[in-house]
């Protein structure tokens, strides 16, 4: 048969009746009815019945057809016929019809699975064979066959189709999708770097990138004005399921613009990308600063899609005789609250203090949690005889309290605890109620976030990156205090209590930036060793500038609601940042090792022969990267013993034990037959003269040499 004419299997419907099809792809399921041999085939489009009948199909296909096992991939050709009534599949598009086989071709065959693919019954009502319960790392060892079942298809499948949206819509913006490198310096984003060692230059190393950050950035001052990337970034964390160690970013950059810009694209790209999950999502997004965020969530990422906000009863309590919150007050401590509404059914009084008040709470981090009931008008609890009448009624009023309603409380000293063991809580009774809607989707804009954090040493640290805008210039970088108080421009899109992006408004003046550096405790030396190259990039007109990135993986397994982003990307890594299907990360050879200068980063002793004197032109070749004809042995060795003499006594002469650099008047010098490639600065000798000397424990050689 002729690939081309093939019909795809999803595709034949009852129009094609009568028809003659050419179909290929893998055996799905197999049904043997005394000689009437049924299956389904499987293709990218979907599934198709396919019939060996010994009344029609020629007899050696029908004997072939007993061979098939699942998975085979077929090709074959036959006649569309309409099932007879109470034989459709409505498990199936294409169930009403079948087609009789009058050729088939077993292109290759399989060896029994590890687990089962088919996930579609052949007869109305029957189990699927699924593979749900299959373990991940299996899915994941053989991932080809995991990709082979419709579920996997369709998440590659839509995963694409988001892709294709977002190039569409940003190119009709105006935005230009450039691709930065992948080898290259250390990005701050706060997680740890993979490294990639430089065989060119022992004992030196690549970074791959955390984000595209720096780049995006020296894209704007290079005048893009708007760029984009589906950027692959890098970063070595602890895994979540919404964690990996490589991921992909929907990164994109914007010059001369502002926050609501971002917002209005962001927003409508959004509303574009969840439309094609069928999810409806209205504009614009709500927005909610941190500090508003962490009061009534406790999270930077709050969850809307439920109520229990906090509320604060800090002041209800100024005065109060109860001295565990006496106490707590004292230290400038602070008690927030939740009104869980109508659940007094479901939080019984044990469950309030045996569970949650003893167990839950404290494993939040909460010294210890405070419940009411409010029945028959009042509120009740183990210990609401401390509390005043006028601390009860204020509490009624300010958690708008009525019957059937259970309260709780958590008082600390530190806002911090409250609000981290709060939010957990907060958590934990929506789950446990089932107060979280399946099917709705609650996107937000947090903003406002503080400009640095707290680290244990006293100083400061970024809370986004270091690039990020603050609200005011006027701050001196000496004064943490200060600098703690600072906000940003920065925003995260949240959803459903997952960060899906964020980004910010950048700094573009030279001077800021110094300044950041500074309160970050960098020394000029620092900022030039590790961003000179950025800072100097601020000395050309940088224009202002902003951007963000999306995580989508996450997107992508939002709107698909799938456990993990895992089950998004064709071939992720597992729990343990390993992969079960190629085995990666793997031992490497000694010799690969002793190539980059890791056995012993640049000793001598990595060196192939590097221990024997006879093999001195080996090691020059390797340290030199130049290959040595064997018919130029003699020669080479000839030059390098006249130069390893001078070398002995230019040294002597300059009687010290410093590297030589160079023993002879730079010149060119080429292998008979080639043409020098004339540098004026061999010429003038130059070349040599602002090559670094030695580095680690090696002579350079500069790389011109090749
Ligand atoms: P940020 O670090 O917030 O910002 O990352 C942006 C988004 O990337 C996703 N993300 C991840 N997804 C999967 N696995 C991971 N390990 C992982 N880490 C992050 C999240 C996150 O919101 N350069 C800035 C952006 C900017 O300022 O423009 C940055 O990378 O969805």
């Amino acid at each position: 048969m002729s690939f081309s004419l093939r019909t795809f299997c999803g595709s034949v419907k009852v129009e094609h009746v009568g028809r003659n099809v050419q179909l290929c792809g893998w055996v799905d399921a197999y049904r043997d009815h005394g000689g009437l041999i049924f299956i389904h085939l499987r293709d990218r489009s979907g599934i198709v019945q396919i019939v060996f009948n010994p009344e029609i199909t020629p007899r050696e296909i029908c004997e072939k057809a007993s061979s098939l096992r699942a998975e085979y991939c077929v090709s074959v050709e036959g006649a569309v016929k309409k099932r007879l009534a109470g034989a459709e599949n409505p498990n199936i598009e294409t169930g009403q019809v079948e087609v009789v086989v009058g050729r088939m071709t077993i292109l290759a065959e399989s060896d029994p699975l590890p687990f089962a693919i088919s996930d579609k019954a052949m007869v109305a009502g029957a189990e699927k064979a699924g593979s749900e319960s299959v373990s991940e790392e299996l899915r994941l060892q053989y991932r080809y066959l995991d990709i082979r079942r419709p579920a996997m298809h369709n998440n590659l499948l839509l995963r694409h189709k988001i892709f294709q949206c977002v190039r569409r819509f940003l190119d009709e913006r105006g935005f230009v999708e450039v691709e930065t490198p992948v080898l290259t310096m250390s990005t701050p984003e706060g997680a740890r770097d993979y490294l990639v060692p430089s065989r060119v230059h022992p004992g030196n190393f690549y970074a791959l990138p955390q984000s595209p950050q720096l780049f995006k950035q020296l894209l704007m001052i290079g005048g893009l004005e708007r760029y984009f990337q589906m950027a692959r970034c890098f970063r070595d964390e602890d895994l979540r399921p919404n964690r990996q160690p490589e991921f992909t970013q929907l990164d994109l950059e914007a010059s001369f613009i502002d926050e609501e810009f971002l917002y209005d694209l962001i927003e409508e790209l959004t509303v574009q990308m969840f439309a094609l999950g069928g999810i409806s999502l209205s504009r614009p997004f709500p927005r909610m600063t941190y500090a508003e965020a962490m009061d009534t969530t406790g999270s930077d990422r709050p969850d809307l899609r439920f109520g229990l906000r906090f509320v604060d009863v800090t002041d209800v309590f100024a005065d109060t005789n109860y001295s565990i919150f006496r106490q707590i007050l004292k230290r400038g401590g602070c008690i927030k609250g939740i009104n869980i509404k109508g659940q007094s059914e479901g939080l019984s009084k044990n469950v309030l203090q045996n569970e949650y008040a003893k167990e839950i709470a404290p494993s939040f981090g909460a010294k210890g949690m405070t419940w009411m009931r409010a029945e028959g008008g009042k509120l009740e609890s183990n210990i609401v005889q401390f509390f005043s009448e006028a601390e009860l009624a204020a509490l009624w009023k300010r958690f708008d309290v009525q019957d059937g309603d259970v309260l709780i409380m958590v008082a600390d000293p530190s806002y911090a605890i409250v609000t981290s063991a709060l939010g957990q809580l907060r958590l934990h009774l929506a789950n446990r109620l089932g107060l979280i809607p399946e099917d709705l989707f609650c996107p937000l804009w947090v903003t406002e976030f503080p400009l640095f954090e707290a680290t244990e040493e006293g100083g400061v640290t970024s809370s986004h990156h270091p690039f990020t805008a603050p609200d005011r210039t006027d701050f001196d970088p000496k004064n943490a205090e200060e600098l703690l108080g600072l906000r940003s421009r920065a925003y995260d899109l949240v959803m459903n209590g997952e960060e899906l992006g964020g980004g910010s408004i950048r700094i573009n003046s030279r001077d800021l930036q110094r300044k950041i550096f500074s309160a970050l405790g960098l020394s000029e030396e620092d900022m030039r060793e590790k961003f000179g190259f950025f800072l100097t990039a601020f000395d050309y007109g940088a224009p202002p500038h902003g951007g963000l990135a999306l995580g989508m993986d996450r997107v992508v397994s939002m709107i698909l609601k799938t456990p993990s982003i895992r089950d998004v990307i064709a071939f992720p890594k597992n729990r343990s940042a390993g992969c079960p299907l190629t085995g990666a990360p793997s031992v490497v050879k000694q010799e690969q090792l002793a190539e980059l200068g890791l056995l012993n980063l640049g000793g001598k002793e990595v060196l192939p022969g590097a221990a024997e004197k006879e093999n001195l032109l080996d090691r020059v070749s390797w340290v030199s990267r130049i290959g040595i004809d064997p018919a130029e042995r003699s020669v080479m060795e000839e030059v390098l013993s006249q130069a390893e003499a001078l070398a002995g006594i230019a040294g002597k002469e300059a009687g010290n034990e410093e590297p030589i650099r160079s023993v002879l008047p730079a010149s060119h010098r080429t292998r008979p037959g080639l043409d020098a490639k004339r540098s004026e600065l061999a010429e003038t000798g130059k070349l040599l003269q602002s090559a670094p000397a030695v580095k680690g424990n090696y002579f350079k050689v500069a790389s011109i040499l090749e």
